[in-house]
């Protein structure tokens, strides 16, 4: 499973220009997103079914409008009731936000 992750995660290397804009890393994103929140959110790229279909995948999250970095940083630091509060290091959120920069049609 792990391999297959990894596997996966090289195919994001190509998103050189998501990595410069953030200074993140997108693979690392990546795996942060799969042990975090992929209990819920669909986060791979091409899955729009969640495994909590409340939890909206993540490539509609980024694709929606008006859903920027901030935006999604402001969310993660909001209590809500459906979602967990979950306390992101900040080099955590640079990679996963460099993974997310990843999953949008048009950077
Ligand atoms: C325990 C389940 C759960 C986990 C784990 C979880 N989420 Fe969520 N998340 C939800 C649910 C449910 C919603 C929809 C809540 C709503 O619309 O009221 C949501 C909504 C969101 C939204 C807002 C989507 C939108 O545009 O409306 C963002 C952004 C988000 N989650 C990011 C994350 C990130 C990043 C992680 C991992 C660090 C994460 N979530 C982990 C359940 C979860």
């Amino acid at each position: 499973m792990r391999f297959a992750i990894l596997a996966f995660g090289g195919v994001l290397w190509g998103s050189a220009s998501a990595l410069a804009q953030t200074g993140g890393d997108v693979v690392e994103g990546h795996l942060y997103a799969h042990h975090v929140c992929a209990a819920c959110h669909a986060v791979d790229r091409g899955v729009l079914a969640s495994p909590n279909s409340a939890a909206p995948a993540f490539q509609r999250i980024v694709n929606s409008s008006g859903r920027s970095d901030l935006s999604v940083l402001v969310w993660l630091h909001t209590p809500h009731q459906t979602m967990p509060d979950i306390e992101v290091e900040s080099e955590d959120l640079r990679d996963l936000f460099a993974y997310l920069d990843s999953l949008r049609d048009e950077p």
